[in-house]
């Protein structure tokens, strides 16, 4: 007779409803080497699982950068690691391509992913750095055939509440690339007047009602009353936009969210200025010949990327760039709406 096994099955985490709702409950998508086809039904409804990312634009970066072994190049936003994987089937035998990103927690997960992919140190090597300090790698590698910046953020960080970059999940409001350092935004809210953080909204997302948004944030900080969560800064603004007619409020606070959290991040995270100091030293770490694409997901990174390469473009610098920037296909929006605002602007070295 068999005998009753003594160490019980490890029991699943258990979640209201049919379909988990939360991030820590979708065990399944979390563990995507074990449920590999749970992923792919998720991936074929046109959503993105859980702590995962689906790379952009891939077929149109590979056309562009034209990477043959042999080459180095640099990955300049690691993320999931997508990208980076595509890249480095072009480059062997021989190639190396060095893969940066900013943020500590889920570094180590994809280099460890890609380790196991196969890709070891001799062909990947993977730095946790900022790319506005992108000489750092060429001081290593020497000049770079290609680069590669998918800008922002990804969809492991947007989706994880505890990281706070979503309003559509409470969390804690930190919004930071790299929680080991700086201020999260909560605590960046505290020390900002009413006018500054209104030019910020202005400024960084172009937000319509920055006035009064920016009004009722530092009039309830000023009441010593919490804006420590995403979802209170949520509320603030939904309470604020009843001023809106309501046949387009629902719309106007899901637009105005986005453009807050949005304006919020590039402020914590000094994004506008990491990548104009990156644009200023793209072309000495390129090598003659040397091709750079660079995706962005808004206005304020696209005007800069443009501005640089047009600049390069004039002084002789950039022997060609995109006159227009390329965009995903409709059936790659269909897929992954994430990709929808996406601009992909490309330059080549002289
Ligand atoms: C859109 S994701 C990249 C996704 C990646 N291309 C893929 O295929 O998985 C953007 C990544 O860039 C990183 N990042 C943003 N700003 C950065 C910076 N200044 N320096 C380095 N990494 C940065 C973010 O932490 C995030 O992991």
């Amino acid at each position: 007779m068999e005998q009753p096994s003594s160490s019980k099955p490890a029991r699943r985490i258990r979640y209201q409803g049919t379909h988990p709702k939360s991030f820590k409950e979708k065990y399944k998508e979390l563990q995507p080497e074990k449920y590999a086809e749970d992923v792919v039904k998720i991936l074929q409804k046109g959503a993105t699982p859980a702590g995962m990312h689906r790379s952009i634009c891939v077929d149109e970066i590979l056309e562009f950068l034209q990477i043959i072994p042999g080459q180095t190049g640099l990955d300049a936003t690691l993320g999931y690691g997508g990208h980076c994987m595509e890249m480095l089937k072009k480059l062997s035998p021989g190639g190396k391509l060095y893969a940066i990103d900013v943020d500590p927690l889920e570094l180590p997960k994809t280099r460890e992913r890609l380790a196991t992919l196969g890709f070891g140190e001799d062909v990947l090597v993977i730095q946790k750095m900022n790319f506005s300090d992108i000489h750092l790698i060429t001081q290593q590698a020497g000049a770079l055939d290609f680069v590669l910046a998918d800008l922002g953020v990804s969809s492991m960080q947007i989706d994880n509440p505890e990281r706070g970059f979503s309003f559509k999940t409470d969390g804690p409001l930190d919004l930071r690339l790299n929680p080991k350092s700086g201020k999260p935004a909560s605590a960046f809210l505290k020390s900002l007047s009413q006018k500054k953080l209104q030019n910020l909204l202005e400024e960084n997302a172009d937000e319509p009602y920055a006035g009064i948004i920016s009004k009722a944030i530092v009039a309830r900080i000023s009441k010593k009353l919490p804006v420590e969560t995403t979802g209170q800064l949520k509320d603030i603004i939904k309470e604020t936009l009843v001023v809106v007619p309501k046949e387009e409020r629902l719309e106007t606070i899901k637009k105005s969210s986005q453009r807050c959290f949005q304006a919020l991040r590039i402020e914590v995270n000094n994004e506008f200025d990491v990548l104009e100091k990156f644009l200023e030293k793209l072309p000495d770490a390129l090598s003659s010949g040397g091709r750079v694409a660079i995706l962005s997901f808004h206005s304020g990174e696209d005007r800069r990327v443009k501005k640089y390469f047009q600049h390069y473009f004039r002084e002789g610098i950039f022997s060609e760039i995109a006159t227009e920037p390329i965009r995903p296909s409709s059936k790659e929006i269909y897929d992954n709406p994430r990709a929808r605002s996406t601009k992909m602007r490309w330059g080549v070295k002289a």
